[in-house]
């Protein structure tokens, strides 16, 4: 299972303790095999990657630029200072930045980077409120996944995050039927790309220690992507623990 924090733009230094409990959490026989991954802004990568470099605990960042060499590209960071900061994912499709101006395109332009750099992707897909309310949350879906895994052969290092945009920050989650259907939808659209038999696929939106438990007995998911939560470390963990019986 894997459990991913995105803090978006927040945190500082100071915060970066807030994964003491995490750490002594994850060095219990209990939680060896799950993933605990912390994506901070950029700035905090180098610091938390030093604080857990020890630990099981990986770190991520939560964009990059397209463009795998150096350039002109001012306030940018690509995956190659990505990977010399220690960390090991990038999440890429978020919708945050699908509204900042991310399309498919540039989307699969990123994946290509951060897999040329070795850097294990967390590729986000979601349909919007009005998409699902017309029906189109399979088209979306389909492409969001054909566009952004364009010419890409190989998705040992890809997880999928199927993170409905309604339900990012709002405290809605999908129902269980609704979630089994677009789960299915996307295991449906890998398999006909033909490129992985095993994907991990992960659920994102206002994902909580009060629901952690449901969704994941709602569908088979290999775990979540969690934004608000995440911030706190205590749900955060309960999260983890819910989840793991
Ligand atoms: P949320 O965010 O858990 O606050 O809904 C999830 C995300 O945006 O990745």
């Amino acid at each position: 299972m894997y459990f991913i924090a995105n803090w978006k733009m927040h945190g500082n230094t100071k915060d970066i303790e807030r994964s003491n409990s995490i750490l002594k959490l994850s060095k219990l026989k209990k939680y060896k095999n799950h993933k605990i991954i912390y994506c901070p802004p950029y700035t905090l990568l180098k610091d938390f990657y030093n604080k857990v470099k020890k630990s099981r605990i990986s770190i991520g960042a939560q964009n990059c630029h397209a463009n795998s060499d150096f350039g002109p590209f001012t306030g940018s960071i690509n995956s190659k200072l990505i990977k010399s900061t220690g960390a090991k994912y990038v999440i890429i499709g978020h919708s945050d930045n699908r509204n900042q101006g991310d399309n498919d395109k540039n989307i699969n332009n990123k994946i290509k980077s951060a897999l040329n750099e070795n850097l294990k992707v967390i590729f986000c897909v979601g349909e919007k409120l009005n998409e699902k309310k017309k029906n189109l949350t399979y088209s979306i879906l389909k492409k969001q996944i054909v566009k952004g895994l364009d010419k890409i052969n190989n998705f040992e290092n890809i997880i999928i995050a199927y993170e409905p945009v309604w339900s990012i920050g709002t405290g809605l989650v999908p129902k269980s039927s609704e979630l089994k259907k677009n789960i299915n939808s996307i295991k449906k659209i890998l398999s006909l790309l033909r490129k992985s038999k095993k994907i991990n696929i992960l659920y994102g939106g206002s994902v909580s220690p009060d629901n952690a438990k449901d969704l994941l007995e709602m569908v088979n998911i290999n775990g979540f992507l969690v934004g608000g939560a995440s911030l706190n470390a205590k749900k955060f963990i309960d999260i983890i623990k819910k989840s793991i019986n």
